[in-house]
């Protein structure tokens, strides 16, 4: 145990080493959850799918993948300014989604182990994958002479606490949301070549496979528990997460559309794609999807958007902070009451069957 642990968010003078970024509502989290109830879990009635599943994981496809070849070699100096600042909170924000499943998977592998073999081995598999994408992030970010520190950053990070169910629904949508956010832009930069400004992009291809076999391995967990997929209690909890998952990503990447731009992508555009393909695939499970072809749908978040540019705005103007409190106030109730809006548009009921989803 460190006796003299780093202030939160310290600045570290090591050269090179970057502190994480200050903690926001939309900053990606660390989770932890009850690991008893987790290890007490029997899978047993889809435990057909879930050895298939392993077993895939076990040809372990990436081997080989996340090797920095000589694509790396470049000197990254042509990405300077506002450019360079985006795209290295991009790397970092990456690394630490990435980090922050590796976290989870590896505790619930060495907590499961013994206890619960078949789930245990799954989020040991899964673990391995993602330190590979986290550490591979990492390497990109020294191309521009920064490191995330993690250990620090796994002693520093508050964790957030989800019961198993929650992370089930959560993690599910993340991992899925995590394939097509990364297919898209790897179709995008495959038919626009010229806008590939550093080479990790080239790696998305593989790398959103992993994110799309854990999230069937999730699916596969949550339908040996069919509590979690097929009652009102359910459904109401789907249409959250779903939300949540979201309104998360959109708020997000809005605020940060300085980084689509310098890919050739539009970021709204980009979302909605992402969005709508996310919510389509939680259709295959999920016994209810979010109504995202209705028009209310996107017009409301993006009136959300405008009170999270104002907030940011606030944060950035130097005032001191009750100042700032007492003038986010309105903004944050705004967002509140569009994702309570956004929360009763009719939810489209699929059972888990995706061809009902338009
Ligand atoms: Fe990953
Ligand atoms: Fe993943």
């Amino acid at each position: 145990m460190v006796a003299t642990k780093p202030p939160k968010n310290q600045v570290d003078d090591r050269s090179g080493i970057k502190s994480p970024s200050k903690d926001t509502i939309l900053t990606p989290r660390f989770y932890t959850t009850d690991f008893e109830e987790m290890a007490n879990m029997d899978v047993s009635s889809n435990e057909e799918e879930l050895q298939a599943i392993i077993a895939e994981f076990k040809e372990d496809y990436n081997r080989h993948h996340f090797v920095r070849n000589d694509q790396f070699d470049g000197a990254w100096d042509h990405i300077q300014g506002e450019k360079r600042k985006v795209f290295v909170e991009f790397l970092e924000r990456s690394c630490t989604a990435e980090f922050s499943g590796f976290l989870l998977y590896k505790e619930l592998a060495r907590k499961l182990k013994g206890r619960n073999p078949i789930l245990a081995e799954g989020f040991d598999l899964m673990s391995r994958d993602e330190a590979r994408h986290a550490g591979f992030l990492n390497k990109a970010m020294s191309d521009f002479d920064l490191q995330l520190d993690l250990g620090f950053l796994t002693q520093s990070k508050d964790y957030t606490f989800f019961k198993p169910k929650f992370i089930f629904y959560a993690t599910y949508l993340s991992e899925k949301i995590g394939y097509w956010r990364y297919i898209t832009i790897f179709r995008h930069l495959e038919q626009n070549p010229e806008d590939t400004i550093y080479p990790i992009f080239n790696f998305f291809d593989n790398w959103c496979q992993d994110e799309n076999r854990h999230g069937d391995f999730f699916a596969a967990m949550m339908k040996s528990q069919p509590q979690f997929l097929n009652d009102l209690k359910a459904r109401l909890w789907c249409r959250f997460f779903l939300l949540a998952v979201f309104s998360t990503m959109y708020l997000n990447d809005i605020q940060r559309k300085a980084f689509y731009a310098s890919l050739g992508l539009d970021a709204r555009e980009y979302d909605i794609e992402v969005i709508k393909k996310t919510n389509a695939s939680a259709g295959r499970l999920f016994p209810v999807v979010l109504d995202v072809e209705n028009p209310k749908f996107f017009a409301e978040l993006d009136e959300c958007t405008k009170h999270t540019a104002a907030i940011s705005e606030i944060s950035n103007s130097g005032q001191n902070k009750v100042l700032q409190t007492l003038r986010k106030i309105p903004h944050i109730t705004a967002i509140g009451s569009k994702l309570i809006n956004l929360y009763f548009i009719k939810a489209i009921r699929t059972d888990g069957k995706a061809e009902m989803v338009r």
